[in-house]
């Protein structure tokens, strides 16, 4: 490997935090602002939701060591992930529809990520184009795709990406079906029909202000980057119709070799949570993966992401670049994360939150307090640099979760 480039001075402290504080605030607040059938399709998970709360009791029950007396006047949260440069290591994680969540939503993200010195990953189903989020933000996205039967259709969307700028591939695995979301079947997500029409209907007249800001501020609320595949849709439905008809359960590792020959740029495999699919996925060329079980709303019942983490590092973490993410809730949590072997997290729900509370500067504030905090215990923990953080700074009593 290259040595890594000397890295520009270290960044100021970010502002003295203020409310909303924690992802608990933002959450809070994006329950007062979404009509309920959104906010439970971002904050849901799939079956009982026992996977989506290990996520987060993973992370909970994990202590650290607090060590004193060690010289932290210099502590640096800077590091790379997939090759650029970060304030931290932490990238925005795919969310399908967050366009939906605030005025053009994506576009929004991306500009504070971009501010905050973090990548922003576009998913396929997002709802502002590639084109549109890279010149609000001054930067290309990392760009999230999932296999769909059309491959022409697969071709055609990698080539937009990559004439678009985009370098770093996020390809989505665990993905062969939708998982069983309970409130998204409760709120009449899942099913067409009179009733269910109604009862959103409902639910959008609770809450005006999301109607002025997204309904009719927000448009076209289309699925942005698939509009030259799906010619003529002219609403979310048909956009849904042709993804969910879209969606191939017959993609195996074969499909992933000839992904890369399709794309030079670099690819990290998300939705890994098993060892042996880790080892197959650094077989299959990619120069990353995310271990994940995204955001418990696929397998119920599957384990933790942070659980699953350490065995996947120890096994591929000296050949491949291993991100996770799934419950990562404050920069202590990153702080773990990292302590168990991971390069980089992405988060999910956290920026989509503070994004449905207050747009571009409610993802700028996460970030801030989230470095901030992960600075914090680092000069807690005794670790100046990322490179310090391991396997040592946990009470070791407490290694897996
Ligand atoms: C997701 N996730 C996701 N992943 C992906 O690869 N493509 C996508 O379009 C989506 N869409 C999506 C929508 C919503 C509402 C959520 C909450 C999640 C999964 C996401 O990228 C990530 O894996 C999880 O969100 C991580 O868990 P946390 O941070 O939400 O706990």
């Amino acid at each position: 490997m290259p040595p890594m480039p000397p890295m520009p001075p270290m960044p100021p402290m970010p502002p003295a935090p203020h409310y909303p504080a924690t992802a608990a605030d933002w959450r809070a607040l994006a329950w007062r602002r979404l009509p309920r059938f959104l906010f439970d399709y971002v904050d849901g998970g799939a079956g009982d939701e026992r996977t989506l709360a290990a996520n987060e009791a993973g992370f909970a029950a994990l202590q650290l060591r607090q060590r004193v007396l060690v010289d932290v006047s210099q502590v640096d949260t800077r590091s790379q992930l997939a090759g650029q440069d970060c304030a931290l290591p932490l990238a925005l994680a795919p969310v399908g529809l967050a366009g939906m969540m605030a005025r053009r939503g994506e576009a929004q993200a991306a500009r504070a990520a971009q501010a905050a010195g973090v990548p922003f990953t576009l998913s396929t189903v997002g709802i502002c184009p590639l084109a549109e989020v890279a010149a609000a933000s001054g930067a290309a996205p990392w760009f999230q795709l999932y296999m769909l039967r059309d491959r022409g259709a697969v071709r055609a969307l990698l080539d937009a990406a990559w004439a678009g700028g985009c370098r770093t591939l996020v390809f989505t695995v665990d993905l062969p079906a939708t998982g069983l979301r309970w409130r998204d079947v409760r709120n009449g997500m899942t099913a067409g029909g009179a009733g269910a029409a109604l009862l959103r209907a409902r639910q959008v007249l609770a809450r005006p202000g999301w109607v002025r800001d997204v309904a009719l501020r927000g448009k076209p609320l289309t699925f942005g980057s698939l509009s030259a595949q799906v010619p003529g849709g002219r609403d979310l439905n048909a956009f849904k119709a042709w993804v969910d008809a879209q969606f191939d359960p017959g993609v195996t590792w074969k499909d992933i070799d000839w992904l890369r020959g399709q794309w030079q740029g670099r690819l990290l495999l998300k939705g890994i949570l098993d060892v042996d699919d880790a080892r197959a996925a650094v077989a299959s060329g990619a120069e990353g993966i995310v271990v994940s079980n995204h955001g418990g709303r696929q397998l119920d019942s599957a384990p933790a992401s942070i659980a699953a983490l350490p065995a996947i590092a120890r096994a591929v973490g000296h050949q491949t670049e291993v991100l996770m993410d799934g419950g990562v809730r404050s920069g202590t949590d990153v702080f773990k994360a990292l302590a168990l072997g991971a390069r980089g997290v992405l988060i999910g729900r956290p920026w989509v939150w503070a994004l449905a509370a207050q747009g571009q500067a409610g993802v700028a504030q996460l970030l801030a307090h989230w470095q901030r905090e992960l600075l914090l215990t680092m000069t807690l923990a005794g670790a100046t640099s990322i490179a310090d953080i391991d396997s040592t700074h946990l009470n070791a009593l407490q290694e897996h979760p």
